[in-house]
């Protein structure tokens, strides 16, 4: 009898160390990793952590396609991204920090100027044209705005 009371104080104390374990490996990875909201449908268009990982790439390579080759494919698309991606709240991958776009990059301190040309809600508006003053303006080009807002 005492033998199994001794191993239930075991497990629950196991038990106990299991949920601070999780706090204290927030705070000692900083102010608490960024909360998401899951991606609407089934799954992602690749395997979750390969897009954890690698999404930057597919996105980029993506628009090089488009932009250079005039091929276009909308399996990796940035408008993808966003349809899925929009937060329930406020409609938009990247109106505030909270947001689907925002939370990691805010986390890593990583800024984008994509959605000073692409929508940041889904719809079927196609990215701005840069206006005929700036037809040659990369889309790299550094912009003022930062990568919030709209
Ligand atoms: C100066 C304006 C501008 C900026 C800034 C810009 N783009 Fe684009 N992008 C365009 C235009 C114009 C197109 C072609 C029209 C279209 O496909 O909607 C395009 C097309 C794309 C496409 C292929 C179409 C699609 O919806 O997937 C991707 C992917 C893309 N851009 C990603 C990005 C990413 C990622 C960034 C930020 C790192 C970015 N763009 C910044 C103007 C811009
Ligand atoms: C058809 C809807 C859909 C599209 C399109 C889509 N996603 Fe996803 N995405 C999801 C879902 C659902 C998940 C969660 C999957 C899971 O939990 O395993 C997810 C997960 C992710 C994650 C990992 C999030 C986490 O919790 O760590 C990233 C990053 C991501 N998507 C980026 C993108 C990017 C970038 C694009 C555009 C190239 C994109 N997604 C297009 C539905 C989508
Ligand atoms: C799970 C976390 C996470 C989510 C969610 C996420 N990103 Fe990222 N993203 C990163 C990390 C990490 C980097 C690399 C940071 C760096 O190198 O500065 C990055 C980098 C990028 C870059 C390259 C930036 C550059 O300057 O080279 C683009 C473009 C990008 N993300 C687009 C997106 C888009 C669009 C979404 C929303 C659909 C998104 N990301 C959602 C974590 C995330």
């Amino acid at each position: 009898m005492a033998k199994l009371a001794d191993w239930l104080r075991l497990v629950v104390l196991a038990g106990v160390a299991a949920v601070l374990a999780v706090p204290s490996f927030q705070a000692a990875a900083g102010v608490g990793l960024p909360k998401l909201e899951r991606g609407k449908g089934e799954k992602c268009v690749e395997d979750t952590q390969f897009m954890r990982r690698n999404h930057m790439e597919l996105l980029k390579h993506q628009r090089d396609d488009t932009m250079r080759k005039g091929i276009r494919t909308t399996k990796h698309s940035l408008k993808g991204c966003v349809e899925c991606h929009a937060g329930s709240q406020s409609g938009s991958v990247a109106a505030g920090k909270d947001d689907f776009c925002m939370a990691c990059h805010v986390y890593t301190g990583t800024r984008l100027d994509c959605w000073d040309c692409h929508a940041t809600k889904p719809g079927r508006k196609p990215a701005r044209v840069a206006d005929p003053g700036q037809a040659a303006a990369s889309p790299q080009m550094p912009s003022p705005k930062n990568g919030g807002g709209q």
